[in-house]
């Protein structure tokens, strides 16, 4: 009798925890993901979602929210300018993914108000709310003097460790549907010009990686995966110069340009104003491109993903043979998340 009992009740409790059969497991951790209308950010988002948990997106109030349709999150509206906004957003998320920034070249003033005070703001109210795992996504490489955007990128990372012990994951140039480095550089080859323009003498060594892997290993991060504290670098898999990449997709599109050089002087000397006052926001990406050092010393990248990752032919390949979808993911060339 008492056996029977015993057994009885082993039954009911072991079917207690075992969750219904189909229903998934949901992780109860509330992720707070800034940046997530963004090009990696949207990619987070859905990865974070679809992996069952509780995401909140700091929005901005005018974002353009299509990027996440289809994604299930609580919208937090703010502006990383806005602590106020922040306050509320941090507030009872574990753990915070922090990928919004100003991306595209504009006044000092305003790169430096987002990416390094918005920044250094939202970190230290992480740390006052008791946020358990801080994830900062900063840049690659020794960006030039003039690269601005990147190097308040690299200003907003010291801020950050500053106010807590974040995970600093220091990425190469991520490509994809939709980005700011091959869409408008296919826009540009397939323009069909005999002659294309190239900044720098195209030396540089670089390891682009493909967005949906950054996004994945984010995501792995964000979710407790091997990454703890410091910073970690995240590339692709090959090293390469930046003309290689220009030529991979010459190759991919099946057309000859003849390349035309553009020395760094030149632009320095007048180049970089002409495109600012002309609005060629992409044109002066394209250059912190071209014109740095973006290759890894200890790609940290394959342990968090655990599987290869994408090559960048493989890449190309896939965004020239995505059935249905224009390869810019709809973007117009230099569109990116520009506005102020
Ligand atoms: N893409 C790369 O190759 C690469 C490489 C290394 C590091 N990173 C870093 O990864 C992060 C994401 O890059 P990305 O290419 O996805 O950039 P992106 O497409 O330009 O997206 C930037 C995101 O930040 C948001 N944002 C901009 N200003 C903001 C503000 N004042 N307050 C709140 N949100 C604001 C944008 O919101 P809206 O939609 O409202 O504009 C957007 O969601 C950035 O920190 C970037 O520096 C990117």
């Amino acid at each position: 009798m008492f056996i029977r009992v015993h057994l009885w009740l082993m039954i009911r409790v072991v079917s207690a925890l075992t969750p219904p059969e189909g229903a998934a497991i949901i992780p109860a951790m509330k992720i707070l993901l800034t940046g997530a209308t963004g090009f990696i950010g949207r990619r987070v988002a859905r990865l974070l979602a679809a992996r069952g948990f509780e995401l909140r997106c700091l929005v901005r109030p005018g974002s353009d929210r299509t990027p996440l349709a289809g994604v299930e999150y609580e919208p937090a509206e703010g502006d990383l300018t806005d602590a106020k906004s922040l306050e509320a957003a941090v507030d009872g998320c574990p753990t915070v993914v922090h990928l919004a920034a100003q991306t595209s070249p504009v006044p000092a003033g305003r790169l430096a108000a987002v990416n390094v005070e918005g920044s250094r703001t939202l970190a230290r109210l992480a740390a006052k709310a008791k946020a358990e795992r801080f994830i900062y996504l900063s840049v690659l490489g020794k960006p030039r003097p003039w690269a601005a955007a990147a190097r308040s990128k690299l200003a907003g990372e010291l801020a950050v460790r500053e106010a807590l012990p974040a995970t600093v994951f220091r990425s190469a140039p991520a490509f994809g549907p939709g980005d700011h480095l091959a869409c408008p550089l296919l826009a540009r080859l397939r323009r069909g010009w005999f002659v294309s323009t190239f900044t720098g003498q195209g030396t540089w060594k670089t390891q682009p990686i493909w967005a949906d892997d950054l996004a994945e290993c984010l995501a792995a991060a964000a979710a407790g995966g091997r990454a703890e504290g410091g910073a970690r670098e995240l590339a692709g898999p090959e090293v390469i110069t930046v003309i290689d990449f220009w030529d991979e997709l010459a190759r991919a599109l099946g057309v000859a340009r003849v390349r035309v050089h553009v020395p760094e002087t030149v632009l320095r000397l007048g180049g970089f104003g002409l495109a600012r006052a002309l609005g060629r926001a992409d044109y002066l990406r394209l250059a912190e491109f071209f014109i740095c050092q973006t290759a890894a010393e200890n790609n940290h990248a394959p342990v968090l993903l655990g599987r290869p990752l994408t090559t960048v032919r493989e890449g190309v390949a896939r965004m020239l043979g995505t059935a249905g979808a224009a390869p810019d993911g709809g973007r117009k060339e230099g569109q990116g998340s520009a506005r102020p």
